[in-house]
């Protein structure tokens, strides 16, 4: 069989979610807790819930939707277990047009499953059980088989033996290589990254994520971009959640709000949202930094208007047709 050609191929996550709404949870202040405050219900006793959403996430199939729906010819390289949420996750991406060959299947481990607590505010907590995500190695991806294209690399669970190949297979064909790293991948520090994040043309993390991987405050932009501008040739992005987003290329500096939200329904999978969205732009017309943060902004608000990791992602035509995605304002700041 001759495979498919594609314009983008993500890497990273898939998993079952199930989403709980419920106006019994409670948000408790306590230094228990890294961010000071907790979801809370009482202990011994059933809770109800309002609203219930099954859905699938994991970056790598929130994103490769985000780019089906942009009109772009995507496939993804993830890993599910050899059971029922693995299909489900399966035929939910295959009904947006995701190519899903490279979908890996683990005899030996469950699909990755989260449970997402939605607290009335639209903040969340999400229980992951990672499963047949930790078995995602590169040794196991068919690099050969992947055709040229754009690669969206999201967590690798900290294998950057996927970060190599990846930019190596584009580097052969002259595509580019996004990389919104995860948790694990982000343990491995600034030095063990440091080869990987000079060759990437794009490179995106939150605030907290810059924060740590640099060892600074994130609330020193300045100090944020010159180190990233240092460490990355291509373009370096920082985002803010409702504060909105900076973006480097070394030479300019791009900073900007968000489009305001009618109302946060559930910020699950906001970051993947803007990530998709950005690079779709860049996709579109590559050097585009306004365009880029124009439609990952607009993506990001739309989805967090909505229930579910891919809730609300914007087709191609929402987005060009929609009057309220026309306008966003963006300062730029020469290097
Ligand atoms: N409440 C919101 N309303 C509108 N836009 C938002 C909101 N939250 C986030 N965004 C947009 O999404 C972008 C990414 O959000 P954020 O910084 O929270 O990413 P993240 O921490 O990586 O998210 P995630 O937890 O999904 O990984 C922001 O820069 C902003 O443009
Ligand atoms: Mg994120």
């Amino acid at each position: 069989m001759e495979t498919m050609a594609y314009d983008v191929i993500t890497i990273g996550s898939a998993t079952r979610d199930t989403l709980l709404k419920s106006a019994a949870f409670k948000v408790m202040k306590s230094q228990s807790f890294a961010t000071g405050k907790a979801l809370a219900v009482e202990l011994g006793s059933k809770i109800g819930v309002d609203e219930v959403f099954y859905g699938t996430g994991g970056a790598a199939t929130n994103t490769a939707v985000t780019f089906a729906r942009q009109g772009f010819r995507t496939a993804l390289v993830a890993r599910v277990g050899d059971d029922v949420l693995g299909r489900a996750v399966a035929d939910e991406v295959e009904k947006e047009g995701v190519g899903v060959e490279w979908l890996l299947r683990d005899a030996g481990t469950p699909t990755g499953y989260s449970v997402i607590l939605e607290h009335e505010s639209g903040e969340r907590t999400i229980l992951a059980y990672r499963g047949a995500n930790e078995k995602l190695r590169h040794e196991d991806i068919p690099w050969d088989d992947i055709p040229c294209a754009w690669m969206y690399l999201s967590s690798l669970s900290g294998d950057l033996g996927i970060a190599k190949a990846a930019l190596e297979s584009a580097g052969r064909c002259g595509t580019r290589v996004v990389w919104n790293p995860g948790g694990r991948d982000l343990a491995l520090g600034f030095e063990a990254l440091s080869p990987f994040l000079k060759k990437v043309n794009v490179f995106i993390v939150n605030q907290e994520e810059a924060a740590k991987l640099l060892g600074i405050s994130y609330d020193d932009v300045n100090a944020v971009f010159k180190k990233f501008d240092e460490a990355i040739d291509g373009i370096a992005v920082m985002t803010q959640g409702p504060g909105g987003v900076y973006a480097s290329d070394g030479k300019t500096l791009w900073k900007a709000g968000i489009f305001p939200e009618q109302a946060v329904r559930d910020r699950t999978g906001a970051g993947d949202a803007f990530g998709s969205g950005f690079t779709a732009g860049l996709m579109r017309a590559n050097g585009d930094v306004a365009l880029a943060l124009r439609l990952g902004s607009a993506n990001a608000t739309s989805k967090v208007e909505h229930m579910g990791a891919k809730g609300g992602l914007l087709t191609r035509q929402e987005f060009d047709d929609d009057p309220r995605w026309r306008d966003f304002s963006i300062e730029t700041i020469a290097l």
